[in-house]
């Protein structure tokens, strides 16, 4: 049934959807459910004596300023720290490249906003972060993707999709929402080479960079590009976007998150963004320097690494002992998601339903999908929840899948 205001929508709204994440998040509300559902860092880590400490002494010291309205790129200390905290990776990056943004989902919107014709097509992993697919689906976007494999994005099918002309590569190249796969060395390479022959940029989205429990670190496709262009010193001018957070590595409740790019891009953003909100909450910002100055962010990352470090083992471990060898899954080197894989015949969001009712959550895996497909997979988080309720809720999801299956679940 057509309502009146069904006619007044804009055009564009059509193609807006609910996204299933937020559904969820809605259902993990419930104290009762042990969710593996949604990005949601560890509460237990949030660091609420240090952030009541720099609130105060933001409110004592530079009140006024603090809440009062300020620049649309962000505040200049801020981004300032985050030019340098880019320059200790390797790329010599100016406050003129960085911008501060209401999370990294704003940023999204924007690059939409700013980029996107209705009909364009971008090129995509599959599967891929769905807030993003949310974001540019609303702007007209059509997808071509690319699948992945446990290297990350499979660079051997990465040129057919780049003869489909895509106005930008998107790109997650460290523990990958949602799969938890990271893309290798080699691969990155490729990646830049090609992007760079067709004459096609990357958006490079690393909110979970800085959070590796095992391996080497690889160097983020921004760096590779930069030495790939044979870059000394000047403002970045490269082919790559780059995104990132503090919702992971701080709290995702104050809606922090930065851009680096060629100053030409944040000058257009800066123009997108005056639109959407004229700022991000200066209060935020100014907290958030004070928290990060002075080696308690790096202090921070460690314990968080430990944290879900350990709370991955847990689950890989519980899902040894209790998933049938009939499922498969990912062993992320970092990240807050791994990806399971059932049998074809089976499908996620029927598993989720028999889950529900034993009070677990999940996301199951074809939203992640920008072109379809993905029904017997699903994506599981590991630093939400507590070891000892990860252990128990992968328990009576081995349960369900192995009633699924017609099997009798293993007691581990
Ligand atoms: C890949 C990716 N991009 C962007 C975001 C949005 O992050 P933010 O909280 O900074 O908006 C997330 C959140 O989970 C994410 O996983």
């Amino acid at each position: 049934m057509h309502t009146l205001w069904d006619r007044r929508f804009a055009q564009r709204t059509q193609r807006m959807t609910s996204s299933a994440i937020r559904e969820l998040l809605k259902l993990t509300e419930n104290p009762e459910i042990i969710s593996f559902g949604g990005g949601m860092p560890a509460p237990d880590v949030f660091p609420i004596e240090k952030m009541l400490e720099a609130c105060q002494k933001v409110l004592r010291d530079s009140g006024p300023q603090a809440l009062q309205y300020s620049s649309t790129e962000g505040y200049l200390p801020l981004r300032e720290q985050i030019a340098r905290h880019t320059f200790r990776y390797g790329i010599p990056v100016n406050p003129e490249n960085v911008l501060i943004t209401s999370g990294s989902q704003q940023a999204l919107d924007l690059l939409g906003k700013i980029f996107i014709n209705p009909g364009d097509h971008i090129l995509v992993e599959s599967p891929t972060y769905m807030g993003a697919l949310q974001a540019w689906t609303a702007y007209g976007a059509e997808y071509v993707s690319v699948p992945i494999d446990k290297s990350g994005m499979n660079t051997d099918d990465l040129e057919d999709a780049l003869r489909a002309g895509p106005k930008f590569i998107y790109v997650l190249p460290n523990f990958q929402n949602p799969t938890g796969v990271t893309l290798s060395l080699k691969r990155r390479e490729k990646l830049i080479e090609l992007a760079d022959q067709y004459g096609v940029p990357i958006i490079e989205d690393d909110p979970y960079g800085q959070l590796r429990y095992e391996g080497e670190h690889l160097p983020p496709v921004v760096v590779l590009d930069d030495r790939f262009r044979n870059h000394t010193g000047g403002c970045y001018h490269g082919n790559v976007i780059y995104l990132s957070t503090f919702s992971k590595i701080l709290a995702p409740g104050i809606r922090l998150a930065w851009v680096i790019a060629p100053a030409e891009v944040i000058r257009k953003l800066v123009q997108a963004k005056q639109g959407a909100d004229l700022h991000t909450a200066t209060f935020n910002q100014v907290v958030a320097h004070e928290v990060s100055h002075g080696g308690f962010l790096d202090q921070h990352i460690k314990l968080i690494r430990k944290v879900y470090g350990e709370r991955r083992d847990v689950m890989l471990a519980a899902m040894d002992r209790f998933f049938p060898p009939e499922v498969d899954w990912t062993h992320p080197e970092g990240g807050l998601f791994l990806w399971g894989t059932l049998p074809r015949h089976m499908n996620s969001a029927d598993v989720l339903k028999g889950a529900v009712e034993k009070k677990v959550a999940f996301v199951p895996g074809e939203s992640f999908h920008a072109n379809g497909g993905g029904y017997n997979t699903m994506r599981l988080n590991f630093s939400n929840a507590t070891p000892e309720k990860i252990t128990e809720g992968i328990r009576r999801l081995g349960e369900v899948i192995y009633e699924r299956l017609g099997m009798p679940a293993r007691v581990g």
